[in-house]
């Protein structure tokens, strides 16, 4: 590996242990061209392996994607259907390589709205790179910030009307328990492609005190380099977590 910013990330002990990324932009590429949205979901594929491939170079533990929000099914049913088709293709086309990198998949979201053939191969991707240590990938699809807190105030009521809990028990470490991404620390760093300033709906938990780097580049063309530049913004950073800089 022959970049600059990959020594400077490493000379640097804080790196994010959880990046997340709003992969936006794929329609106004494809438009910018002249070709079809489903093209520029395609071309973003790409840009997830680019991603991938930089945060295990750069030392990120965890890398959480946003694929398909619960928002993404009021769409044509032809971009849906693309969409879900390109998760089955990703799944059959990279889960071996995944797997050899040391990659363990996760997919989170309401996977009950997802058809069969795209849940067969979210099984076979999760099943086949199960134990990878390198880096877990937390796909996010059919996932939205509000539902998944609804779900969670009716995962706790239901405990408390089973006499499990005590209402005076309900706190923010019983609330984070019952997320889809209860075994995983917080995203310290949220990446969000072409330029948009928004959270779009997505993990509104999570991202407390989550640093923000938005950049203009469309995500089909978001590559290791981007992700490098993303990082090395954020070791720049002063986190203080709503306190005071230490002394
Ligand atoms: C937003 O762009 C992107 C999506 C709705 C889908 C993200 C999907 C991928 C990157 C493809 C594959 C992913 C995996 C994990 C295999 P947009 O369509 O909203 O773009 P626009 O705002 O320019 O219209």
């Amino acid at each position: 590996m022959s970049s600059d910013n990959i020594d400077r990330i490493r000379l640097c002990s804080d790196v994010p242990e959880h990046v997340a990324i709003i992969m936006d932009g794929n329609g106004r590429w494809a438009g910018e061209r002249g070709l079809p949205r489903h093209l520029g979901h395609r071309e973003g594929m790409n840009a997830v392996r680019e991603s991938v491939e930089g945060a295990i170079a750069a030392g990120v533990q965890i890398l959480t994607l946003f694929a398909f929000s619960t928002e993404n099914w009021n769409r044509p049913p032809q971009e849906v259907s693309a969409l879900m088709q390109l998760l089955q293709h990703y799944a059959r086309r990279e889960g071996e390589e995944l797997r050899k990198r040391g990659v363990e998949v996760h997919v989170l979201g309401e996977l009950d709205r997802v058809d069969s053939a795209t849940r067969r191969a979210i099984e076979t991707i999760t099943d086949s790179t199960r134990g990878g240590i390198t880096l877990r990938l937390n796909l996010m699809i059919s996932y939205g910030g509000r539902e998944e807190l609804v779900r969670a105030a009716r995962i706790l009521s239901e405990r408390v009307r089973a006499g499990e809990l005590d209402p005076d028990e309900i706190n923010e470490d019983e609330l984070q328990k019952t997320l889809f991404t209860r075994d995983v620390r917080e995203p310290d760093l949220l990446i969000r492609t072409s330029g948009e300033f928004r959270i779009s709906n997505f993990m509104l938990w999570q991202l407390a005190y989550t640093e923000l780097h938005i950049t203009r580049v469309l995500w089909p063309d978001f590559g290791r380099e981007d992700f490098f530049e993303a990082i090395l913004e954020y070791q720049n950073r002063d986190r203080r977590f709503g306190s005071v800089r230490s002394q």
